[in-house]
């Protein structure tokens, strides 16, 4: 059996998501999945149990604090084998936003005055501010912007930004506003030729499906767990051999720990515990579509994972982008199709002569959860020229979304006069 003759069983997916028979949610078709997605029962089950049973400080000698001290360290262990990592290199802090600014302080030990860092104004401020406020150590801030036609970060404008001063360089694997998927390994190897540490925000790519970062060869990736299933923590991949150099942010007799190293203080123990609950989901997805091949790797079934999920919601979406793309009075950002995974899911547009507000409002008074807002992505706004009040109306999509959900989508966007 070949894996593009597999579809996704949304009936099974949907019946891992307790949310979607919870009074207050179930009758809601639910589109602001780029906020935050559900959680499956899994990772559910994992919080309470460690909530219920290993409460305690772990690391101890006795049952219950030997066992909680296993399932955390078991569960950055399941997320080195997802991201094709080892467990040195993750780190699992309280969200994206707060790893990349402890990020941004270790790496200053790498800064010079005068050294170049490059941002780009397509990402969220989470990869931009940390890195600006690096100016106050001497660091010139060169900026990165996409084309204003098409909305993509073009690579040629990269190569006129980098000189031999550049040391870093911040992008997104994936705007959460445009949703085109840059290509960051290509990136990443123009980077490396001349010895920039590139840091890759991966928080609108990795719900779609997590990525390889050896593949990428990336130096730093992250992205928010509260984002691809599980609690709200945020995951920052670092290469091992940086992250030995950076100088120590804990406790001063951790020095040598690395990645222990890099935040001030630990994770939180039952988040992290429940991250099991991810892993325990996707692998029981796996078994549902695959059951004859039981001998891949953890890598190997997320990829194809990766491959069924990107399938289900290319077809979800494609009919929503044609929809709003050939409408007249609708302004889509970004591509108007998707192929071959180059967009994900996440559709931002606006309506001529309408607040989009007004929109949004229409949109949830027929049961469909989202939001108009500039997403803190404000810079992108900005070059959009829109108002960052009102800002655009975001659709995002996740696998457990259904065909039924966006016909209904479209059906109440054509009421719009
Ligand atoms: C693309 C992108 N990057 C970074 C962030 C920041 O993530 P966090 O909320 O974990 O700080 C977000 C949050 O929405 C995001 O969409």
């Amino acid at each position: 059996m070949t894996l593009e003759n597999i579809n996704l069983d949304i009936e099974y997916v949907r019946s891992q998501f307790p949310a979607f028979e919870d009074p207050l949610s179930k009758d809601w078709s639910f589109f602001e999945n780029a906020g935050g997605s559900y959680v499956p029962k899994n990772v559910i089950d994992r919080l309470n149990n460690f909530m219920i049973s290993t409460k305690v400080q772990p690391y101890g000698e006795y049952p219950m604090s030997r066992i909680a001290g296993e399932n955390m360290d078991r569960a950055t262990e399941l997320f080195s084998k997802i991201i094709n990592a080892n467990n040195k290199e993750i780190i699992i802090g309280g969200s994206t936003s707060l790893n990349l600014y402890v990020l941004s302080n270790a790496l200053k030990k790498f800064i010079n005055p005068g050294d170049e860092i490059i941002v780009t104004n397509q990402d969220h401020e989470a990869n931009i501010s940390p890195w600006r406020r690096l100016s106050e150590i001497g660091a010139k801030i060169k900026e990165w912007k996409f084309n204003l036609n098409n909305h993509e970060l073009e690579i040629n404008e990269l190569e006129k930004l980098i000189s031999n001063k550049t040391k870093i360089l911040a992008v997104t694997h994936c705007s959460n506003i445009i949703g085109s998927i840059n290509n960051l390994k290509k990136i990443t190897k123009i980077a490396h030729k001349n010895n920039i540490i590139v840091i890759g925000d991966g928080v609108s790519y990795a719900p779609h499906g997590f990525p390889d970062v050896k593949d990428l060869d990336i130096d730093f990736y992250t992205f928010s767990l509260y984002k691809t299933y599980g609690p709200h923590l945020g995951l920052l991949y670092g290469k091992e051999e940086i992250l030995k150099e950076l100088p120590n942010q804990n406790h001063e007799f951790l020095s040598n720990d690395y990645p222990y190293t890099l935040n001030p203080g630990g994770s939180n123990h039952e988040e992290l515990s429940c991250l099991i609950g991810i892993y325990e989901y996707l692998n029981n997805l796996y078994k549902h579509h695959y059951a004859n091949e039981i001998n891949l790797s953890i890598r190997e079934r997320i990829k194809k994972i990766n491959l069924l999920i990107s399938n289900h919601e290319e077809k979800l979406a494609n009919p929503i982008l044609n929809f709003l793309s050939t409408e007249e009075k609708f302004n889509l950002y970004g591509k108007s199709s998707i192929k071959n995974k180059n967009r994900a899911p996440t559709i931002s547009f606006t309506v001529k002569n309408r607040k989009s507000s007004e929109i949004c409002q229409l949109l949830i008074k027929n049961n469909i959860a989202t939001k108009n807002d500039n997403f803190y992505a404000w810079r992108c706004l900005k070059a959009l020229g829109l108002d960052l009040n009102d800002g655009l109306i975001r659709i995002s999509l996740l696998h457990y979304n259904t065909q039924e959900e966006c016909e209904k989508l479209i059906k109440t966007l054509k009421k719009i006069n």
